[in-house]
């Protein structure tokens, strides 16, 4: 599975800042050929970062960060996933900030999905939990506490109600721990692959064999220092990158290390 690190700027940068980054993640692209690297602009930006990088490497790609679950209408300040086309090949959907600052809901969040795949885009799903488990000392009640109402089994599910097994290929999945993000306290390696690990056992549960091609990445306070412990595990196919991923130092060396780690030359 080739690894995918997403740069999820959030609401960030000015225009230049955004331009210059945008350019130093082509590089890195360009350098990193077997890592698929994913910016997730603000919206205003997609268009002109996509018309500055006019020779992009095929393994750069822009993403939206947010989207209405309808293509047009009387829907004022909302972005519509047909006029982003153009420019964008990936979609966010359920970020926690969104389901907890903008009230999206499950139900909400798989009507974007659904659409997001209608219209041809990769979707990137994010998960995640408000407490720690305690997976070290009770691991399987906890794992079955996952599957609760709300809880990340059961977000899982429903963001995917509906979404067929060979719609899967374009599923990626973000576990984002809620108390991870934005805290400087990422989830350890061995927590985040446990949790991961959860997830996609759940995916073989729900589609069978075809559940084993979903990518299940780790985001919540990742930076260049925790990327080989969540990189070197199995289950974690790529990072959700939230502050780090404005710092083009800090970006450079997690793609540094994910292509070390994931070709298997340093583990
Ligand atoms: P963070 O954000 O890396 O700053 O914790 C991650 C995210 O919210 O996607």
């Amino acid at each position: 599975m080739t690894p995918l690190i997403v740069g999820n700027w959030k609401m960030n940068l000015s225009f230049g800042e955004a331009m210059l980054l945008a350019q130093r993640y082509s590089s890195l692209a360009q350098k990193y050929k077997a890592t698929n690297i994913v910016i997730l602009a603000p919206a205003a930006y997609l268009h002109p970062i996509f018309d500055e990088l006019r020779v992009r490497p095929n393994n750069l790609f822009l993403g939206i960060q947010n989207f209405m679950s309808e293509i047009e209408g009387p829907y004022t300040g909302e972005n519509s996933l047909t006029q982003v086309k153009r420019v964008c090949r990936f979609a966010l959907a359920g970020h926690s900030e969104r389901r907890e600052k903008f009230g999206e809901t499950d139900e909400s969040v798989n009507d974007k999905i659904k659409l997001a795949l209608k219209e041809g885009f990769e979707v990137i799903v994010c998960v995640g939990e408000k407490n720690r488990y305690h997976l070290e000392d009770y691991y399987q009640s906890e794992a079955k506490k996952m599957r609760e109402n709300g809880a990340i089994l059961d977000q899982t599910k429903k963001a995917l109600q509906g979404v067929s097994k060979s719609d899967l290929d374009h599923i990626h999945i973000a576990y984002e721990p809620i108390w991870a993000i934005g805290t400087e306290n990422a989830a350890s390696g061995p927590y985040a692959a446990a949790v991961c690990y959860i997830i996609k056992q759940y995916l073989v549960e729900l589609y069978q064999d075809a559940g084993n091609t979903v990518g299940v990445l780790y985001g919540g306070s990742t930076d260049s220092k925790n990327t080989r412990e969540f990189l070197m595990q199995p289950s974690v196919s790529g990072l959700l990158v939230g502050s780090s991923s404005l710092k083009a130092g800090e970006f450079s060396k997690i793609c540094e290390i994910c292509a070390e780690v994931k070709s298997g030359r340093i583990v």
